[in-house]
């Protein structure tokens, strides 16, 4: 995992919850980087995982509602950083039905060692989009939070389902509806 994801997840941790919170989860985790990343490292995805295992225990807020805000703080992330790639597009339908023939390949140039997920389209029309998430992360309310900022990114907004096609969550199917 891109250590990118690693330095904006700690800013926010720190920012909405203060230094304390940020220290403890970092002293409970059993980390091989020993909790030292830079934004052009590389880290284990456990790493990642144990980080938001103990702020959840520590903030009773799940895992799934942690990735999903952390996703839309990471959204601004990508607006910064890769302006041009998003001005290719018009419309959210077509970005979020392009990430895996067009997006990720973009990342995948930048970043050849990125742990990226499959969306396959299943469905397409001008107003709405199936797609199936596959990964072992099981990051899917990361993807759910990336979607909704991709909406309003057009100043539009969605209503966007999510069925797990398995218990562990590492296939998901999304049934987005454009409002
Ligand atoms: C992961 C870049 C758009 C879904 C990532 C990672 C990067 C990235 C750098 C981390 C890879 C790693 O840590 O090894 C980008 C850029 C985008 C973009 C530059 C737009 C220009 C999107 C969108 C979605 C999405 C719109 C919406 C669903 C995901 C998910 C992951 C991910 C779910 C987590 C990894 C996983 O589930 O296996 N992306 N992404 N990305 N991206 Fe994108």
């Amino acid at each position: 995992m891109k250590g990118i994801v690693f330095t904006e997840f700690l800013d926010l941790v720190e920012d909405k919850f203060g230094l304390e919170v940020l220290d403890k989860i970092l002293t409970q985790s059993d980390l091989e980087s020993g909790g030292v990343y830079t934004s052009v490292g590389t880290y284990s995805f456990s790493e990642m995982l144990q980080l938001l295992q103990h702020l959840s225990a520590h903030t009773s807020i799940s895992i799934d509602d942690l990735l999903l805000v952390y996703a839309e703080h990471f959204f601004g992330v990508i607006e910064e950083s890769y302006p041009g790639l998003l001005a290719t597009y018009k419309d959210p339908i077509e970005m979020l039905s392009s990430i895996e023939n067009h997006i990720h390949v973009e990342v995948r140039k930048i970043y050849p060692d990125a742990e990226l997920p499959t969306f396959e389209v299943v469905e397409k029309t001008q107003d709405s989009l199936v797609m199936i998430y596959k990964s072992s992360r099981a990051m899917h309310h990361f993807g759910l939070g990336l979607m909704n900022k991709t909406f309003e990114h057009f100043n539009s907004t969605a209503t966007i389902a999510l069925e797990k096609l398995n218990t562990d969550g590492t296939e998901v199917k999304f049934v987005i509806n454009k409002n």
